[in-house]
This record gives C-alpha cells, structure tokens and sequence, in this order.
C-alpha cells in the first residue's frame, strides 16, 4: 500500500467504532437536558452513525482529512479550536455577544450535511476508479443519488429532520462557517448594503470560520508530515464538492 493509501485507510474498524463512541461521550460534556437528549437520537441513528464513523472530511488527499473516519477528527478539532478562540478573544478584549453553547453547538454541526443528506445517502464514497485516483488524487467522489448536493443544506435538513433546535446565531454560524470561500456566508459577511438590516449582528460566525480555517490548515500540515514532506501549503481546503 503507498504512503497515500496508508493515510487514506489509517483507521481499522475498532478505531473508527471507538473515535465515535469518544464523539458521543464529548457531547455529552458539552450539551445537557432534551438537547443532548435529541442529539443522541440523532447520532445514535444506525444510518447516521455508519455514515458519519467512516465520513472523510473532504474528498481530495491534499484537502483536509482526506481519510476514513476524518470527518469526525476535523470537528473535534474544529470544537477544540473554537474554544481556544473565544477564550482567546475574550482576554484579548473582544466582546462575547453570544453564548458558549452556540458557538459550540455550530462547531459540532457546521459540517453535518459531509455526513448525509438527512436520508441514508452518503455524502462521500470511495473512488474506485484507480485511474482517477491517480491523475486526480481524489480518494473520495460525493454521491450521484442525493437529491440535494448542498452541505448546507442537508446540514438544515438533518437537524430539522431531528427535531434538533437552534438558536439563530447557531444557524448563521453554520451558514458562515467557511467564511468568505462561501458565496453564501458573502451574503452576510460582505453585504452590499451597509444599512444595519444588512450587518452581521454576532461575533460567532468570525470565530467559528477562524476555527474551521485553523483546523483545515492544521489538518493539512499533519497530511503532509505524514506523507513525509514538510512543505505547508495554500490548499486543505475548507470544503470541497
Ligand atoms: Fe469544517
């Protein structure tokens, strides 16, 4: 197997059960009462718990955590980072205009739609095409038969579906999360008008696209140490299709 293959497949099966059940036992830390309640029936869903143990968080290898069961390392990191960061923000003099919970809570499900479309279809499967892989580097294709291609999206559809609520900082955080790589977060982060109606009114969003932003990058560089180059690089790109 080469070195790349070796990344791609570095989780064996009790690995990937047991970064799952270490994700539930996180959340468990960090949410509480019929939330965390609604979020356990989610996650303890057989289809979205087989989606999400094997989910890569991005399809190309020199993206970010182009392996199986890197969805859920690229979420923890991101969670970890979004901490740091408001802590960091608020000693350094910024103002918190909105909850840890909601910053949290947008950490945790910025990416849910990598996951699935909110009905049993994958967003990623694994390229089988040797030749593809080669010219392209892509180890993972989104799949054909969802309905709607939109990580957004399907991020919604599944909290919707789940009965799942969210505060609406939570739900513009997830909008922004990839900041202004996102024609969508432009809308809210680059608005035309600069009438009030049209600004941002929370904090949250700039410090969870930091956070995703940091985790991509860290995620890349860790790539490329375990590929044995050091080079950094410009690409581990936030979000791929
Ligand atoms: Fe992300």
């Amino acid at each position: 197997m080469d070195i790349k293959a070796k990344y791609v497949f570095k989780y064996d099966e009790k690995t990937l059960k047991k970064n799952y059940d270490n994700f539930l036992s996180r959340l468990q830390e960090d949410f509480s009462g019929e939330r965390l309640d609604a979020l356990m029936a989610m996650y303890e869903t057989d289809h979205i718990r087989e989606n999400y143990m094997i989910a890569p968080a991005s399809g190309m290898i020199y993206f970010h955590n182009c392996y199986i069961g890197g969805l859920i390392d690229h979420v923890e990191n991101v969670v970890r980072n979004a901490k740091a960061l408001y802590s960091f923000y608020k000693k350094s003099g910024g103002t918190i205009d909105f909850e840890l919970e909601e910053l949290v809570f947008a950490a945790y499900h910025h990416d849910l739609g990598k996951i699935e479309d909110g009905y049993g279809n994958a967003h990623y499967e694994i390229n089988q095409d040797d030749w593809s892989i080669k010219k392209n580097q892509q180890y993972f294709n989104t799949n054909k038969k969802r309905m709607i291609s939109d990580i957004e999206a399907n991020s919604f559809q599944i909290l919707n579906k789940f009965g799942i609520k969210y505060t609406q900082k939570e739900h513009i955080g997830i909008i922004c999360a990839d900041g202004l790589y996102s024609e969508d977060a432009k809308k809210f982060l680059m608005p035309k008008s600069f009438g009030e109606e049209s600004q941002l009114k929370t904090r949250l969003p700039i410090i969870l696209h930091s956070a995703d932003n940091f985790a991509a990058k860290i995620e890349g560089d860790e790539y490329y140490r375990f590929i044995g180059e050091t080079k950094s690089t410009l690409q581990s790109k936030l979000f791929d299709e």
